[in-house]
């Protein structure tokens, strides 16, 4: 696949999305309730002929061309590219599952012509067995194939509510395998106009349908099981939770697939549960209000999503947590939920795939599932406090009940100050490790697909060794500037902590960030350690400071020495200046989970580009 081309050249790479935005031809659209002169719900717009624009200028980017209007109406975004990317790799391994199930493979281009199959180590004498029975499969049930291009009956059904100028939705017809259909709405009656020539320009009229309709009414319409979307893609200007409400509802449960497990084997997966096991809708959805996610303004962002945000080092990973949040307490409402398959924070944004199940019982985890935070406002540490409780009882039944807190005093164990309370936030796993592995595998193995992939490489490979099961991070120059002290290397405190006996992962949230199990205790030692050998002056320090209060401690883990003992580094470090590494494979050695059929380490240092 070719590299992206910008036709002509455009004075775009330095401006922001939000200035790109203001600049576009939506000026003046608001995401609220659009114009409706001209719209009806859910038309299709296309039947008319259009004046063309007197100048345009032609971008492509992945396999599609786009025309835009020139002059002043600059309203294509490169830094998205990442995302669009990003976005077609995960739907082409959803579609890969959904369809697969079905006994239809899907053709990727670049890709070797033989299925993949993902098989555990320990399952490979009983798979050699099941595949020479495949090997005399009745002709029937020989899979299909699905290429890219090509209406697939039996494929996914795809919405895209905010398209602006089709360039996604038509970059999925034109590289994403096994689609039924994507409906290309916007509210804009001159964004369709322009979606129109773009479909016709690309020749993909046949799968991509243009609609002029607010993006809400359009998926309320869809809300009754058999007119559900597979995939929603929602990718507005600024908070996407206006839409959030309709979107729950609008995405698909999926249907019911009986493969023998002979078939299951033969279509690429491990278990015929795993096929069974998506068979559930996918939301794919952006938000750009950073500024409000990341506690800016926590009185709105609790207007938008129902959770409050701190200002906090860790405010990338408590964005994603928040949007997961509100996402499943909207699907709750509708006896639905949500099961994260990968969170990505990037650049100016948070971007979530989601998947949504129907389950009355399964409902009831969602209380436990999340959790409000305590952050001293002195020292930034924090601690999580579930809302909710599930228990094991009798007879394999969970039993749910209200949590018990809080976790801490009203002041802070180590600087005596005050916590601000922040959430709830979504505190189980943001990412499904099995289905970053899929993608991973499928970006790594076949580069040339997308312009950004060494990046989608080298954010997946660090989310593959995300401790799962531990929310948030500690960044080093909040640890360091809290007690005045110079910072320590990412390797000295990794190494530190790894001596101590805890777990200890990168974030692809944050670079300089440390996820770790370790008590909040076990790091302020770490660091009282630290501080002994390059020793803060006590008297510049208040005696009310967090500094002051923290130092005044000795530390009760002497044997936690930061310099002496460092663990050594198997992959170098990447030599970019601000660029974090892929996270070497050592950290996982004391007990970190990688996933059972994840990617091996990749040969060289990953790249991560926030
Ligand atoms: C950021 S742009 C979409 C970019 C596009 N997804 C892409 O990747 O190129 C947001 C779009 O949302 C549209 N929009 C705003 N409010 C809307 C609504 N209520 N319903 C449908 N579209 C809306 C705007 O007209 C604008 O074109
Ligand atoms: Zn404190």
């Amino acid at each position: 696949m070719p590299r992206a081309r910008i036709g002509l050249w455009l004075s775009l790479t330095l401006r922001s999305t939000r200035s790109l935005c203001r600049a576009g031809f939506m000026e003046g659209q608001p995401q609220g309730p659009p114009n409706p002169a001209g719209m009806e719900n859910g038309t299709e717009p296309c039947g008319e002929e259009r004046a063309s624009e007197a100048q345009e200028t032609t971008v492509t980017e992945g396999a599609a061309k786009i025309a835009f209007p020139s002059a002043n109406e600059v309203f294509y975004n490169p830094v998205q590219e990442f995302n669009r990317d990003l976005t077609c790799a995960v739907i082409t391994e959803f579609a890969r599952i959904q369809l697969g199930a079905k006994g239809i493979q899907i053709k990727v281009p670049g890709e070797k012509d033989v299925q993949k199959v993902v098989v555990d180590l320990s399952e490979q004498e009983e798979e050699k067995a099941e595949l020479k029975k495949g090997a005399n499969l009745a002709p029937g049930d020989q899979p299909r194939t699905a290429a890219v291009g090509e209406i697939c009956e039996e494929g996914l059904r795809v919405l895209e509510g905010l398209a602006a100028s089709g360039l996604r939705s038509i970059r999925f017809a034109r590289e994403v395998p096994g689609l039924q259909s994507v409906v290309a709405n916007d509210a804009s009656a001159r964004a369709v106009d322009l979606m129109c020539r773009n479909v016709q320009l690309n020749a993909v009229a046949h799968l991509v349908h243009p609609r002029q309709a607010d993006a809400r009414m359009l998926m309320y319409q869809h809300q009754r099981a058999s007119e559900r979307f597979d995939v929603i893609d929602l990718d507005p200007y600024g908070s996407p939770a206006p839409f959030l409400d309709a979107a729950v509802q609008a995405v698909s449960e999926g249907g019911e697939a009986t493969l023998t497990w002979a078939q299951s084997r033969a279509r690429g997966f491990r278990r015929i549960l795993t096929a069974q096991a998506f068979l559930a809708g996918l939301l794919c959805v952006t938000c750009t209000d950073m500024a409000v996610l990341a506690g800016n303004s926590g009185e709105t962002c609790y207007s938008k999503y129902g959770a409050m945000a701190l200002k906090s080092r860790a405010c990338h990973e408590m964005a994603l947590r928040i949007v997961l949040h509100s996402l499943d307490l909207r699907a709750n409402c509708y006896q639905r939920f949500v099961v994260p398959l990968l969170s990505v924070s990037a650049d100016f944004y948070v971007r979530v795939f989601v998947r949504v199940f129907t389950g009355q019982a399964k409902v009831k985890a969602s209380a436990s599932k999340q959790a409000l935070v305590f952050q001293c406002v002195g020292c930034g540490t924090f601690h999580l406090q579930r809302l909710g409780k599930a228990s094991g009882a009798s007879g394999g039944r969970v039993k749910f009940s209200a949590a018990c807190g809080p976790p801490i005093g009203p002041e802070c164990e180590h600087c005596g100050q005050r916590h601000q309370l922040g959430g709830p936030l979504w505190a189980e796993p943001i990412h499904d490790l099995d289905f970053v592995g899929r993608v991973l595998q499928a970006v790594s193995t076949n580069p040339g697909r997308f312009h950004t992939s060494e990046r989608i490489q080298g954010v997946l490979s660090v989310i593959t060794e995300e401790l799962p099961d531990v929310p948030l991070y500690y960044t080093l120059d909040q640890l360091s500037s809290t007690i005045r002290c110079s910072t320590p290397s990412l390797l000295q405190l990794r190494s530190a902590l790894l001596h101590a006996g805890f777990r200890v992962s990168l974030s692809h949230a944050c670079k300089n960030a440390v996820k770790t199990d370790a008590p909040s205790s076990a790091l302020w030692d770490i660091m009282r350690c630290w501080e002994k050998e390059c020793p803060v002056k006590r008297e510049r320090l208040s005696e009310a400071s967090p500094a002051f209060r923290i130092l005044s401690v000795e530390p009760r883990h002497m044997l936690i020495q930061v310099r002496s003992r460092i663990f050594p580094l198997p992959l170098p470090f990447c030599p970019c200046p601000g660029l974090a590494p892929s996270l070497p494979s050592w950290t996982t050695a004391v007990g970190s989970p990688r996933p059972a059929s994840g990617p091996q380490p990749l040969p060289t240092a990953a790249t991560v580009h926030r």
